[in-house]
């Protein structure tokens, strides 16, 4: 039977930080037929076995397995200290570096002084996890920048893993994901945090706007503090979501306070 020459070949592609985010993605990369490798600091070898995962301890066997792929998954705040312990130098030919950080103008900014002059580098953030994604990742939102690249034809058959499931992809600067999602994601996980802090749970007459806030309460204390904490540190516009979440809070309080102030005093008027 003759190949079907329009199905692009696999790629190899190497992951460092195989940790819950990394197993999610790789579930569908193997499904699609892809070869994974990946290192870590935790030994995960056993989860990549059962996911189809060739595991390395060392990152010289990792960087040996000459990957066209090298996906970064690891912590934001592990970043740093990540990128350090790699031996770039041991890299054979130009790789197309990509990460899937939740801030992205903090690896830009590392990744480019890191890696190989002669590697490409694509910043990316898929805008869903293994719970939003669980059935799927049809419609949900990946975003990426091209930073520098100049394989176009590994990137898009990279780009193509994601539209292929049907993501909806979104083209934007790292400095414009990181203003965007400071005043969406990082709001969203804050308010859930606050939740969890007053301990909500829900009642027997819950309204659907509580059932809302109960179910946002459990989908972001499911991410660890790390990822969260990570969205404030290195997310240089999430300190002013933060302030004006205060002074919403303030300015609402107010409001209230006010009303109260005013009611009392009429009811006292009207004896
Ligand atoms: N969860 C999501 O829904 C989601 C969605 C989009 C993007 N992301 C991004 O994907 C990345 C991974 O997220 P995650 O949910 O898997 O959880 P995470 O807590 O943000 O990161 C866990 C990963 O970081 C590694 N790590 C942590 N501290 C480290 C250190 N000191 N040295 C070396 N490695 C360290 C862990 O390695 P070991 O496992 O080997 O210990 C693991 O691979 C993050 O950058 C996150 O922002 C997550």
């Amino acid at each position: 039977m003759a190949s079907d020459s329009s199905q692009p070949s696999p790629l190899k592609i190497g992951i460092v930080g195989l940790g819950p985010f990394a197993q999610f993605l790789a579930a569908t990369f193997v499904k699609q037929g892809h070869t994974l490798t990946a290192v870590s600091r935790t030994d995960h070898s056993l989860i990549a076995s059962r996911l189809g995962i060739l595991f390395f301890k060392s990152y010289d066997q990792f960087i040996d397995a000459h990957n066209d792929v090298i996906l970064i998954c690891t912590s934001i705040l592990s970043l740093s200290e990540v990128l350090k312990s790699i031996p770039f130098d041991r890299i054979k030919g130009p790789t197309l570096f990509v990460d899937v950080l939740s801030v992205k103008e903090h690896p830009q900014k590392l990744l480019l002084q890191a890696i190989p002059v002669e590697s490409d580098l694509m910043c990316t953030h898929p805008m869903f996890g293994p719970e939003s994604g669980k059935n799927g990742w049809r419609g949900l939102p990946f975003v990426y920048d091209k930073v520098r690249i100049r394989n176009e034809d590994l990137c898009s058959r990279f780009l193509g893993m994601f539209q292929s499931e049907g993501c909806r992809m979104v083209e934007m600067s790292c400095e414009e994901h990181d203003r965007e999602a400071a005043r969406s994601q990082f709001l969203t996980h804050t308010i859930g945090r606050i939740l969890s802090e007053m301990k909500i749970e829900s009642t027997s007459m819950d309204t659907k706007g509580f059932q809302s806030l109960v179910q946002l309460k459990e989908n972001v204390v499911r991410d660890s503090f790390d990822l969260y904490s990570g969205l404030y540190v290195h997310n240089r516009f999430a300190k002013q979501e933060l302030k004006a979440l205060e002074h919403a809070l303030e300015d609402v309080k107010q409001k209230l306070q006010e009303k109260m102030d005013n009611t009392l005093e009429e009811n006292s008027r009207s004896y």
